[in-house]
């Protein structure tokens, strides 16, 4: 942990680095990283530094005391110089080329819609961007949204109630893509302006972090149905386990000493992806694609489980 510095009245930026400075993967606009804060804690966030930075990492966290204890941690006990484990980057939330882009920000969502803007300057793709939150010192990165000029327009919700989502698209080409990233409302509310063709939506809890999706009923009738036992190998040529019914694979690989990340158990934050070796997983995430489902090479073990009788997990 490089550093842990206030952006904002609520909302603190956190830098990750190799002790020893070494180079971090590179990463796009609206990816996402995992950060295990302490054990069994892990919270996923946008990268939104400059993606100059070769050898560091960062997210920002805003303070949300009703949530599930991710930002409370981040803002009170985590401080520069503490061990962090980190995870990615992850690529959920790509920018598509378009003709023009409508970048749309409720509060911390900001964090994707400002690397996604800062690049399509860079490359002179034309673009604009509305950041929604109430009350400047709520308000991040306003010197990096200043350089971006008159392409972004700040809202201010207390004191602005005439420029709207409504006023904002009614600006938009029809060819453009509209993306989005903010509370569930907002997102609900541009879903009722914007054909799903155009819109990207990534939806976050107030602090930043991906919001827990509830399971559709087929799904979580999906997950009652687990009656059938199946084993799990723990990598090739590995130790062989069985999987009773109402054990899930990942508690086999972590009661096996397995140091696999978890967060959700709800297969909807991706901290515990595996990767497979041989077998079919019976995948119950709501986060692959139908084609990665059917590339059978990854799966979520906190609630996935098997159509072939054993897993050879890569781990
Ligand atoms: S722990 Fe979140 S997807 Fe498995």
């Amino acid at each position: 942990m490089r550093e842990v510095a206030p952006l904002s009245a609520n909302v603190v930026g956190i830098t990750v680095a190799f002790e020893d400075g070494r180079p971090l993967p590179a990463w796009e606009p609206g990816d996402h990283i995992d950060i295990e804060l302490e054990s069994g804690l892990t919270r996923q966030y946008s990268l939104c530094g400059p993606r100059t930075s070769a050898d560091s990492w960062t997210v920002a966290v805003r303070l949300d005391r009703a949530g599930r204890g991710g930002s409370v941690y981040a803002h009170e006990r985590l401080r520069a110089g503490a061990s962090v484990r980190v995870v990615g980057p992850r690529a959920k939330f790509a920018l598509e080329e378009a003709a023009a882009h409508v970048l749309i920000a409720g509060g911390i969502g900001i964090t994707p819609i400002l690397t996604m803007a800062e690049y399509l300057a860079e490359q002179g793709s034309p673009f604009r961007l509305y950041y929604f939150d109430r009350g400047p010192e709520r308000m991040v990165f306003r010197e990096r949204l200043a350089a971006l000029g008159s392409a972004v327009v700040i809202v201010d919700r207390a004191v602005d109630e005439v420029t709207t989502l409504a006023v904002a698209l009614a600006e938009a080409p029809e060819d453009s893509l509209v993306y989005a990233c903010g509370p569930r409302r907002m997102l609900d509310e541009l879903a009722d302006l914007v054909g799903s063709e155009r819109l990207r939506i990534e939806d976050f809890a107030p602090d930043g972090s991906p919001l827990v999706v509830a399971a559709t009923d087929d799904e979580a009738e999906g997950a009652a149905d687990d009656a059938d036992e199946f084993e799990v190998q723990l990598g090739a040529g590995g130790s062989i386990h069985p999987v009773p019914s109402g054990c899930s694979v990942l508690d086999v690989m972590l009661k096996a000493g397995i140091d696999v990340m978890w967060s959700c158990r709800e297969g909807n934050c991706a901290s515990c992806e595996t990767p497979v070796l041989e077998g079919e997983p019976d995948h119950r995430d709501v986060i692959l694609t139908d084609e990665e489902k059917a590339a059978n090479d990854v799966m979520f073990p906190c609630v996935s489980r098997a159509r072939s009788r054993r897993l050879v997990l890569d781990v």
